[in-house]
Formats: C-alpha cells, sequence, structure tokens
C-alpha cells in the first residue's frame, strides 16, 4: 500500500484537472450559456441534461439528483474509487508525478493502475506474436479469412495468443508483475501446476475502455481441437466490467456523438467490419446481452441540445434474435423506443459475412435500411399469417391491433395505426376500431374472427384438428401433409396455424419456441395440440394418410359445392364458363381418388 498523497499534490492535482474535460470522457456536454456546460446526468436516467458543469470553479452539480463535487469526487463516484485511487488516476491522466508522505514511494501503486498497465503490456505482447513465424499464421489466416488486412489489424490491436502454458505470464513476471496480480488481471488462471495463461493459441481482441485504456480481452478458438467455447472473454476483475463495456467504443465515441447514430452489432469481427465500411458508429457487447448500463453510456452521448435524439441502430444475425429483442421492446421502459432501428440481413448474413460477400457498400446498404422498431416488431408477427385470405387478415389484425395499443408515446399511434392498415391490407377504419376498442370488451377483430369460426365440434373442425396433431406429434408418419394448403382448412385459427408450420417446416421440432414470444395464441394452440391424444391409440401411417386424404376430400367436396354455385349463376355462353366446368371436372376427379385413400367419416 502506498502512503497518503501529499496535501500539496492533491490540490495540484484537483486544480490542475479540467473538470470539462475528464467529465467529457463519459459524458457528452454542450455549452449552456455562462460558462456552464450541460450534459445528460451519468449518476441518474434523465431525458433532458440537468448535469452542470461549471469548468471555472471547478464543480459539477446535477438539478435532477442533487449529486455534486469536484473533479475528484467525480471520478471516485464514477469509477467507483478510493479517493487515493481517484486522486493518482487524474495525476496519470495530467502525467503528473506524485509523491507520498511518510517516504513511501508510489511502486505498489493501486491496484487499478496495476492492472491496467499489465492488460496494455500484454495487448502489446498478443499484437507482437501475430507477426511472429509459426503457429500465429493460423490466426493471421482466420483474419485474412474474414476480409481483414495486415493494417485492418493494426487498427483494431488484434493479437494471438501463444499456444504455450505460459507465454504470457512469463513476459509479465519479467516485467515485475506478480502472479496475483496477473490473477487479478484475468490474464492467468490457477492451473494444476501453479498459473497457466487464460488465453492459448487464440486470436485475442484487446476491449478498451470508454477512455481508452485496455481493460480486457475477447479471443477466438482457432484450432478444432480446443474444446473450450468458441470466444472466451476476460472474467470480471476489478476493471473489466462487461455489463458496462463496448467494444470499439473508444474508437466510435466522438463519431457517435458528431453522427448521433449508433450501430449495435453482434461481435467482435462486425465491429471491424462496420467500421472499415464507412461507418465509424459500430460497438458491439463483449459476451453479454446489451443490458441497461449499455443503454446508459450510449444515451449519454447521444444527447442533443436539450434531448436525447440520436438513432441506435441494432442488427441481427438471425431473423429470430432479432425478433425476440424486437417484441420485448413493447413490454420494456419504452422511454427511448422512438430512436431504436433494426437493420436484418434478408439472408442472415451478418455485418462482417455480408462485407466478404457483398463488400463495403452492401453494409452501408444494410444499415441505411433500417427500420424503426416498432415496425420490425410488427411486420416480424405479421410474417406468422398469410395475409392472402380474409381469414389470414383478421387474425393478424387481431394480433397486432393491440400492439399500438401498447406504444406509451401516444402521438405515434396514429401513424401505426395508418401503417398497420397497408401492411396487412385491411381498410384503415378496421385498424383504428380494432385499436380503439379495449382488449377487455373484446374487440372487432375478435368478433369478427369468431364470426367466421365453426362450431367447436362439428366433423369437419374435428378432422383439421386431428391432422394437425399428427402433424405434430408423428411428422415421421405424416408422409403427404405438405400436399395439403392453407385454404384446406375451413377454421380460420387452425388454417392460420397450419400456415406456420408450413412456412416453417424446417423447424417443425422448435415450433413452439418459434412463436413463444410472437403469437402466445398460436403457442397456446400447438401445445394444445402436442398434448390431446390422438382418437386412434397408436396411429400408423396409413391411418394418419387416410386422414390428410380425408381432409383434402373435404376440402374439395367445398370448393366443389362453391364452383357449381357459381356455374349456376353463368352464362353458358360466356367465356368464363368453359374453364370453370373444366376446373369442376378436374375437382370431381381428384375427390373420387381421395375418396378412395381416405377411410371416410366413420374414422371419427
Ligand atoms: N460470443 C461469445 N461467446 C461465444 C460465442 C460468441 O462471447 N461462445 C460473442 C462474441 O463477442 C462474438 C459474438 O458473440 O464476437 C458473435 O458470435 P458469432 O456470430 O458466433 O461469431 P462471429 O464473430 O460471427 O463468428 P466468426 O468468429 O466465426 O466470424
Ligand atoms: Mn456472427
Amino acid at each position: 500500500m502506498a502512503g497518503r498523497i501529499r496535501e500539496d499534490d492533491v490540490s495540484h492535482v484537483r486544480h490542475a484537472s479540467r473538470i470539462d474535460d475528464v467529465v467529457g470522457d463519459y459524458v457528452q456536454l454542450k455549452n449552456a450559456g455562462g460558462g456552464q456546460k450541460k450534459g445528460l446526468c451519468p449518476f441518474h436516467d434523465e431525458k433532458s441534461p440537468s448535469f452542470h458543469v461549471t469548468p471555472s470553479k471547478g464543480f459539477y452539480h446535477c438539478f435532477g439528483c442533487q449529486t455534486g463535487g469536484d473533479v475528484i469526487s467525480f471520478v471516485m463516484k464514477i469509477e467507483h474509487m478510493s479517493f487515493t485511487e481517484a486522486v493518482e488516476r487524474l495525476a496519470d491522466r495530467m502525467n503528473y508525478q506524485l509523491t507520498y508522505d511518510e517516504g513511501h514511494t508510489r511502486t505498489g501503486g493501486s491496484d487499478r493502475k496495476r492492472l491496467l498497465e499489465a492488460n496494455r503490456l500484454a495487448a502489446l505482447f498478443y499484437q507482437e506474436q501475430l507477426q511472429q513465424a509459426g503457429p500465429a499464421q493460423v490466426g493471421r489466416e482466420f483474419l485474412q479469412s474474414r476480409g481483414f488486412d495486415k493494417s485492418a489489424a493494426a487498427k483494431f490491436g488484434v493479437g494471438y495468443a501463444p499456444d504455450e502454458w505460459d507465454a504470457l505470464s512469463k513476459h509479465l513476471k519479467s516485467r515485475g508483475f506478480t502472479d496475483s496480480e496477473l490473477e487479478l488481471a484475468g490474464l492467468t488462471k490457477a492451473g494444476q501446476r501453479g498459473y497457466i495463461d487464460r488465453f492459448r493459441n487464440r486470436l485475442v481482441w484487446p476491449i478498451h475502455e470508454i477512455s481508452g485504456d485496455v481493460v480486457g480481452f475477447g479471443a477466438r478458438r482457432l484450432s478444432e481441437d480446443d474444446t473450450g467455447p468458441k470466444y472466451l472473454n476476460t472474467p470480471e476483475t476489478p476493471v473489466y466490467k462487461k455489463s458496462a463495456l463496448l467494444y470499439g467504443l473508444e474508437m466510435a465515441k466522438k463519431e457517435i456523438a458528431k453522427k448521433r447514430q449508433v450501430v449495435v452489432v453482434e461481435g467482435y469481427t462486425d465491429v471491424m467490419a462496420v467500421h472499415l465500411s464507412g461507418i465509424e458508429t459500430a460497438v458491439a457487447t463483449c459476451g453479454t446481452a446489451f443490458g441497461d448500463e449499455h443503454i446508459r453510456i450510449l444515451r449519454r452521448l447521444l444527447m442533443d441540445d436539450d434531448a436525447f435524439r440520436g438513432e441506435v441502430i441494432f442488427t441481427f444475425d438471425g431473423d429470430e434474435a432479432g425478433q425476440k429483442a424486437a417484441l420485448r421492446a413493447f413490454d420494456d421502459d419504452q422511454k427511448f423506443v422512438s430512436q431504436t432501428f433494426v437493420a436484418v440481413e434478408e439472408r442472415g448474413l451478418d455485418p462482417c459475412e455480408l462485407r466478404i460477400k457483398d463488400g463495403d457498400g452492401a453494409v452501408r446498404d444494410l444499415i441505411a435500411r433500417r427500420v424503426p422498431l416498432f415496425e420490425f416488431a410488427m411486420k416480424s408477427k405479421l410474417k406468422l399469417f398469410n395475409l392472402t385470405t380474409a381469414e389470414g387478415r383478421v387474425s393478424a389484425l387481431k394480433e397486432c391491433a393491440p400492439l399500438v395499443n401498447k406504444i406509451r408515446d401516444r402521438a405515434l399511434r396514429p401513424e401505426y395505426v395508418r401503417s398497420l392498415a397497408g401492411w396487412i391490407g385491411v381498410d384503415i377504419e378496421l385498424v383504428r376500431e380494432a385499436v380503439g376498442r379495449g382488449s377487455r370488451e373484446g374487440n372487432l377483430a375478435t368478433r369478427q374472427a369468431n364470426q367466421h369460426s365453426m362450431e367447436k365440434s362439428s366433423p369437419t373442425y374435428l378432422l383439421e384438428r386431428e391432422v394437425l396433431k399428427s402433424i405434430v406429434q408423428y411428422p415421421e408418419l405424416a408422409l403427404s401433409w405438405q400436399e395439403l394448403t392453407p385454404d384446406d382448412f375451413a377454421d380460420p385459427g387452425l388454417q392460420n396455424l397450419f400456415h406456420v408450420i408450413s412456412e416453417k417446416k424446417e423447424h417443425l421440432a422448435s415450433l413452439l419456441t418459434l412463436v413463444a414470444d410472437t403469437a402466445p395464441e398460436l403457442a397456446a394452440l400447438i401445445t394444445e395440440l402436442t398434448v390431446e391424444p390422438m382418437r386412434a391409440t397408436e396411429p400408423t401411417t396409413h391411418f394418419i394418410e387416410s386422414l390428410i386424404a380425408r381432409l383434402h376430400e373435404v376440402s374439395v367436396t367445398r370448393k366443389i359445392s362453391e364452383l357449381k354455385s357459381s356455374l349456376q349463376r353463368l352464362d353458358p355462353e360466356s367465356t368464363d364458363y368453359a374453364p370453370a366446368f373444366a376446373e369442376l371436372i378436374g375437382l370431381e376427379a381428384l375427390r373420387r381418388s381421395l375418396h378412395e385413400k381416405g377411410l371416410g367419416e366413420a374414422l371419427l
């Protein structure tokens, strides 16, 4: 432990540190007139800035949460540091050599400083290793395969952790670090015989704090023999707090503030790809989900004169991850959701893959094609419905109208009512009514849907239900279900489920998880049909196939009677008559062949 810092030095550090510069590392400050600056308070959530800094006096004060003090107390509070650590931090910042009372010297220093130094040297070591002949070749090849040349790797400080037990550890111990310091920094871990390097034979990305200090690493597996996870990260340490770290932030922070835009991607390689494509506002979380702390950090950078007005654009690798995240938007605190956008690559490529395949321009286009989160969420949900049928549109309206009511910013609702009408393909009045009525009294859409639905005990309904049960319960026995189309189902709810099943036929096993978040009603129907016993104790392929044929037959019969009634209204001399008549003959033939396959109504 170091002794007390001399009073003179403390006072020098206090007065020579520019508080607006120090605060500016964390908060975007704007001139507020009268020699004051203001920004969004880093110590509480707010939409308009009440955090004031008075550089001439060296004080800060938040009128929202009543926190205030000088530059040292600011650093203590925001970094959770002791008084001594904060003064040391500020002294380092201005390259000032502190002296300590009672003859104590600085050696030993504070934990934080030592850990940062160990991390800084480790990053340099790894970077050097990447240039060595031998095993590092695999690392260089990986980078090349992801479209990164030498200068790209250098720009991001990418390095290589050698395939040895203690290469880094030896290196840093020769520089005076102790085993316990290296372990505390997360650079080594206890093995069976002493400490071993945490990252071995991996490509490593240094992770910086917003201030620019390296605090840890993300490390990717390079060998098939590596049984560890694809990516390893530094564990929580006194300087590495994953919930408050964003990879790329130190590089992006200026552009984020200037463009009032941030692009949140999913991986280290994606951050690199997006930056290299010319969008220098990209960041990613470090092996954790995007959380509240991340939002707070970005918001402080994105604030405008008196409010937060930036765009936060999320890219998602897969549709499903994106949809889940988007739908959560309706439940979460929606304070800033109108500034949130989503960019999804249709083929499921991440930005790194997209850049390799289609180049920098394609990455820029992807970001430019962002859509507002609410729009994205509703459209995701609409994908579950067959909007070409009236029944599908009614069900879609029923599911999506309540979402509009969940948009807390009422000013946005009329806009989404209009959009929703367009996306579904129904009259705007219908949407307005469906949205307008509270869910308790049952809205228009529900009533309409009920009017359309069949008697739940009718033989046709039971048959349709039995067919769906066999598809979800015995997919290996239901051979020809894919010959059916949604309009073979007369019940709107069952029809809709069948539509989803045929859309997601590659993922039948995970159907429930696919719709669980997006369409709870559908999910309920799936679980119901999965657990409800079939009407045959031991269904066989023959049994199920005949159910399918029977359903097909019923549907063809329905079509025949519709066609017959329209034929009756047609003039036999008209040009429409012959084709309709030919269709009728075709359907009659189909019905006969289906009838032979089916076991008839006796089944149910
Ligand atoms: N990630 C992680 N731990 C894992 C897998 C992934 O922390 N076991 C994080 C990493 O930050 C990674 C990001 O999730 O960068 C994206 O993962 P993924 O899409 O699987 O990696 P890519 O970077 O796309 O894959 P590759 O390294 O093959 O390019
Ligand atoms: Mn990826």
